[in-house]
């Protein structure tokens, strides 16, 4: 076992903090404060291939190994979680589902031009009836001549209002459950396709989330991703894909906690001296930083069984239970440290708390992940109670 970083992966991790610093942090506050989606923002992550980084090159990305790409959305998720929210949805839900999936023809259309930034795409999983049970959806997929015409309506999806292509998926023969859903690659410009969006939120206030509505959508047979009865695997294993990148997300707000409470710490002055002097201070950063390096080592068990090509799922949901609850209780911590002035924005830390708290909610609760893991561990599946 290694725990060195290679000389590689460090400099990916430096090259990434780098970026963060120069073209995230500067944007952070203001978008947040108007509730601004900041597409300048995406494509610029998209020049420096952060949204397609394990993809392969051969249709546009930058082919790392995803122990790199956790260092990447690492630094981008201390940056900005709005931002980090890009990458996900982007590189591990919409990218990631149409090369494992996708056909010739479909890698070609969409990846080069999703993985470059200039076009978006967003996962249209969730409804407004259908969250935790993802196999129980409404949305309808109906045979046509030559294609499939789509009708329901899809909630909470990020990047809805902004993408150019949505994953959709619908269920083609309610009887069989799971094995009748489908996953169609469905341009958002189509008839009958359209978005609201959704304000108001507690956090990531930049980031943009839609609810869908399709409405008799008509998209052709080649739009299928996977085969018919594929689509509850599409939709498994991207959030295999994206709950992973959702950790190491995570990892970076921990990170951003420890650094912020530390060198707030050390400014701040109460009794004359600073008050990362106090043992009561120094006891909350051990337990941001201990937390941090858990969760960071728990992504990185589950990057090397992915680089592997080994299953990784229950390792995955280990990671993105871990990470985000950390992520919440560092958020939490780290304002305790810094007092009312953690209270307003001119401190990342309040964001931090807003942003990481829907962590432990999308691409799966806590409670579907210890679901998942409580399953493996004892043979008996707690989430069909009623069978
Ligand atoms: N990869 C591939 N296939 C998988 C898989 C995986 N990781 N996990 C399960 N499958 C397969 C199984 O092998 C099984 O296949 P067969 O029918 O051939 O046997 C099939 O899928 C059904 O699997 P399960 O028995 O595990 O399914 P289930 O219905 O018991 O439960 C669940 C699944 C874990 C509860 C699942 O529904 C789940 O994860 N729910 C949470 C949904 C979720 O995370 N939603 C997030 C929305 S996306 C989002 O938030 C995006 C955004 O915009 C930010």
């Amino acid at each position: 076992m290694d725990l060195e970083l290679t000389d590689e992966q460090r400099l990916i991790s430096e090259s990434a903090r780098e970026f963060a610093d120069k073209e995230i942090v500067p944007r952070v506050r203001d978008n947040d404060r108007a509730e601004r989606f900041d597409r300048e923002l995406a494509s610029k992550m998209g020049e420096v291939g952060y949204l397609g980084a394990p993809v392969s090159e051969d249709y546009g990305g930058r082919g790392l190994d995803y122990v790199g790409y956790a260092l990447i959305v690492e630094q981008v998720g201390r940056a900005d979680s709005a931002a980090r929210t890009v990458v996900s949805v982007q590189t591990s839900l919409v990218c990631g589902s149409i090369e494992q999936w996708g056909t010739e023809p479909q890698k070609r259309e969409w990846l080069p031009r999703l993985c470059s930034g200039e076009a978006l795409g967003c996962f249209g999983l969730t409804e407004p009836d259908t969250g935790s049970d993802a196999a129980n959806l409404r949305t309808r997929a109906k045979k046509s001549d030559g294609g499939w015409v789509l009708n329901g309506n899809k909630m909470w999806i990020s990047l809805g209002n902004v993408a150019e292509v949505a994953l959709i998926f619908a269920q083609t023969e309610p009887d069989k459950k799971h094995k009748g859903l489908a996953c169609f690659l469905v341009p958002t410009a189509s008839d009958g396709f359209s978005t609201q969006e959704i304000h108001g939120k507690l956090g990531l206030r930049s980031s943009d989330t839609a609810e869908i509505s399709l409405d008799a959508v008509e998209v052709p047979d080649s739009a299928m991703l996977g085969e018919i009865g594929d689509g509850f695997k599409v939709a498994m294993s991207a959030l295999d894909k994206g709950r992973y990148s959702v950790a190491a997300g995570c990892v970076g707000i921990c990170d951003g906690c420890v650094e912020a409470s530390v060198s707030y710490s050390k400014e701040r002055k109460q009794f004359d001296v600073p008050i990362a002097s106090f043992q009561l201070v120094q006891a909350m950063i051990a337990d941001m930083i201990v937390k941090r390096d858990a969760a960071r080592m728990l992504v990185f068990r589950a990057g090397a069984l992915k680089d592997q090509g080994k299953p990784s799922t229950i390792e995955t949901s280990i990671a993105k239970l871990y990470a985000t609850e950390s992520a919440v209780e560092c958020a939490n911590t780290a304002i305790q440290v810094h007092g009312g002035s953690g209270y307003v924005d001119d401190y990342p830390v309040e964001r931090y708390l807003r942003d990481a708290r829907v962590t432990t909610l999308y691409e799966g609760t806590s409670q579907i992940q210890k679901l998942i893991i409580g399953r493996d561990a004892t043979g008996i599946n707690a989430m069909t109670p009623g069978q």
